[in-house]
């Protein structure tokens, strides 16, 4: 089998992925259609760059702030939800770390928790066809249980995908804000919340202002995960490592003294190959830290970030480790296996992963 369609086929973990960044063009489309009939938006001004691929940087963010136009009443929430995690799912992944900013916007009646409980029917509203779970009690209602589902042909799948959310901080957001999305995610843990995530613009926001917040979800023990030096920033990284999160996204600027630290404390690093590259973080993906990190054995995963903005899978981002960095089959399964010990959900989830990753090997390992 060629490698980039072995690199769909074998199982995959997805650990840093925003709802919002995820979105299918075909969808943003026709939000946009319809925000262009009511005159919300000039449909013309946006097509061509919800179409295009190999978006600029400067495009990117504009349609970063498109999303949260298009995005903005309960009902698209969820059906966004629905389709970021069939999308998902249709490409191998056994294990989706979903994160999303909860939104308040009073126009439409939306508070924080509304905006969760949007998210949380959008998962409930996948196709579950396994009759078992159709019938089973309220623990499955919100997706703590993985789903069978149909791929984009509408076959059903064998394959079944675990899902939990990470509530995101956005850097935009003041103290009382960001106090209020932890608390929101302790009251749903039930409903599958793991973690906290602390993403946005990286040139925005002062880290004195989210300490409050990060510290007491410490305390309430959700796991954190910092979107980490995005931009060179060497006493921002030196204070989020002082706080101990359990992962860090990016890390692209990270001088040595803190690399000692990351290593020594073994933080899981988010590794978003695309992302990067599009972002301009990098000169080129040659020079990714993706090598450093492997050759040292140092924990990290592959993911997405943003697949709707940056036009790529999971299976493409292991495809491009493997194409770039010249990984065989047993190294990428390895690596893909590897990210089970990175996931903020429980030991019983841990173990149904292993067990996925085993019978995988005995059907796809040379
Ligand atoms: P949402 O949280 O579901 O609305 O997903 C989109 C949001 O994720 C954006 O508004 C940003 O706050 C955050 N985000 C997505 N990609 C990045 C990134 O590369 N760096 C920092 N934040 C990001
Ligand atoms: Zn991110």
């Amino acid at each position: 089998m060629e490698i980039r369609e072995w690199c769909h086929e074998i199982p995959k973990i997805e650990l840093h992925a925003h709802l919002n960044g995820s979105i299918r063009d075909s969808t943003l489309l026709e939000l946009a259609k319809v925000l262009g009939e009511k005159g919300v938006i000039v449909f013309e001004d946006v097509a061509h760059v919800i179409t295009k691929n190999g978006r600029s940087l400067p495009e990117c963010f504009k349609l970063f702030d498109l999303y949260h136009i298009l995005t903005t009443d309960h009902g698209t929430v969820s059906r966004i939800t629905k389709e970021v995690v069939e999308d998902f799912a249709a490409e191998n992944v056994v294990y989706l770390e979903l994160r999303t900013t909860p939104k308040k916007n009073e126009a439409k009646g939306m508070t924080k928790q509304s905006y969760m409980k949007a998210v949380i029917d959008g998962l409930r509203a996948v196709d579950t066809v396994d009759v078992a779970l159709a019938n089973s009690d309220s623990s499955t209602d919100y997706c703590l249980e993985p789903l069978p589902i149909n791929d984009t042909q509408g076959r059903i799948r064998r394959n079944k995908i675990y899902i939990r959310l990470l509530l995101s901080i956005d850097r935009r957001e003041t103290t009382a804000s960001a106090m209020e999305t932890v608390d929101l995610a302790m009251e749903l843990k039930d409903a599958g919340v793991v973690g906290i995530d602390l993403s946005g613009n990286p040139v925005v926001g002062e880290w004195q202002t989210f300490i409050p917040a990060l510290k007491h979800a410490k305390q309430l023990g959700l796991p954190l995960t910092l979107h980490c030096a995005e931009i060179p920033n060497q006493k921002e990284v030196q204070a989020m490592l002082d706080i101990h999160p359990e992962r860090i996204g990016h890390a692209c600027f990270i001088e040595e003294e803190e690399w000692r630290r990351i290593k020594s404390a073994k933080i899981p690093v988010e590794i978003c190959l695309t992302s990067n590259v599009r972002t301009e973080r990098l000169h080129s993906i040659d020079d990714h830290h993706f090598v450093d990190l492997y050759n040292s054995k140092h924990p990290l995963a592959l993911c997405t970030d943003d697949c709707g903005l940056f036009s790529t899978t999971l299976s493409n981002e292991y495809y491009l480790a493997a194409s770039t960095f010249g990984l065989d089959k047993g190294q990428i399964f390895q690596l893909a296996r590897s990210a089970i010990e990175f996931v903020f959900a429980d030991n019983e989830v841990k173990e149904a992963l292993r067990n996925i990753f085993e019978a995988a090997e005995r059907k796809l390992m040379p």
